[in-house]
């Protein structure tokens, strides 16, 4: 009981206060940085709640907008986008013109690195160990166990470019997605 603790051993009202103060000070400060990525987290910019779209920003970290895009990147170009989850992912210009109806996640499914596009070789090859994968990001050559993952490229009534989730059947194994 509170009454049985020696009268100078519990702080005065002034401690408490000052003591109260600094503890909130000291919680406060952390949990107001870590608000940020969870509510990030839990509200992707952009995802409006229609199922995880987010847009696909270019180096400058603005959306991009398919028509600007086009006029800068020509048949075959595949260029790096920050894509779903903050993931460096291709963007790829399809021989026709078009944006491709896919991007290209360029993380190495090996150890992470992420993935060249060598246009020489048509290929992606990873710097790291020697992994390569096709145009379309198939793997060819390991060691990396698994292609790169896909996410839909889709375009807005913007004009922009959103990546959703692809948890369809990759369509150049005919598996199901590892990585959703
Ligand atoms: Fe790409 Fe090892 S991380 S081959």
């Amino acid at each position: 009981q509170a009454t049985s603790i020696p009268a100078d051993r519990v702080p005065d009202m002034e401690k408490r206060k000052l003591l109260n103060l600094l503890l909130v000070g000291a919680l406060s400060l952390p949990s107001g940085f870590m608000l940020v990525p969870y509510a990030t987290f839990f509200a992707p910019p952009g995802s409006g709640g229609d199922g995880g779209g987010t847009p696909a920003k270019d180096a400058l970290g603005n959306d991009v907008v398919a028509a600007e895009w086009l006029k800068t990147h020509g048949p075959g170009d595949r260029t790096l986008t920050q894509g779903l989850k903050g993931d460096p992912t291709y963007l790829v210009v399809e021989n026709d013109k078009t944006l491709a109806t896919y991007g290209i996640n360029a993380v190495c499914t090996h150890l992470g690195c992420v993935v060249p596009w060598n246009t020489a070789e048509n290929k992606f090859l990873c710097p790291c160990h020697g992994s390569q994968y096709n145009a379309q990001g198939r793997v060819v050559r390991g060691p990396a166990p698994l292609s790169l993952a896909l996410a839909h490229a889709d375009i807005d009534d913007g004009g922009k470019v959103i990546f959703v989730p692809w948890v369809e059947t990759d369509f150049r194994t005919g598996e199901a997605p590892w990585w959703s």
